[in-house]
């Protein structure tokens, strides 16, 4: 059966009371119970972690190889600072998608800037919680899953 990693990074461990004016009131593990649901419906499996550690982060992209099939990466603020994760990403050649709860091209200009864009096929960010089901279906679309 085709398996995705959902792999989050610093700080999304706090969902649900961080920033709700930025990020919501819903909590990480809302979103892991609604990303369970759509990969039952697409008929994937699912391993859904997070790491506030970029080394164990790192570790579980270097693990993914051979057990999954595409990653859906929210890397955090790693996501504008961290070469070693879109080394990562890149040295695996795993289909990745990076994901955002906020809109990241309309905050910060040094949120503008993604090392995880370079080596993804492609960004979903903006729709809240809801970013990651859409990234969920979009992976399990480009690896050819029909649900
Ligand atoms: C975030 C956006 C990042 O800029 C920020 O550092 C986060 C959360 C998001 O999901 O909107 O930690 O990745």
């Amino acid at each position: 059966m085709t398996s995705i990693l959902v792999l989050n990074g610093p700080n999304i461990n706090l969902l649900g009371t961080r920033q709700p004016e930025v990020y919501g009131k819903t909590t990480l593990s809302q979103i892991e119970t609604t990303c369970r649901a759509t990969a039952a419906e697409l008929g994937v499996e699912l391993a859904f972690r997070q790491s506030n550690h970029e080394g164990v982060m790192i570790d579980e992209i270097h693990a993914a190889r051979g057990v999954h099939d595409g990653i859906v990466l929210n890397a955090g603020a790693y996501t504008h600072t961290s070469i070693a994760l879109m080394d990562a990403i890149a040295s695996v050649e795993l289909p990745a998608i990076e994901i955002h709860l906020s809109n990241v091209h309309a905050r910060e200009p040094f949120r503008h800037v993604s090392y995880i864009s370079k080596v993804s096929i492609g960004i979903i960010c903006g729709f809240g919680p809801a970013s990651y089901p859409l990234a969920l279906r979009a992976m399990a679309g480009h690896l050819g899953v029909t649900a």
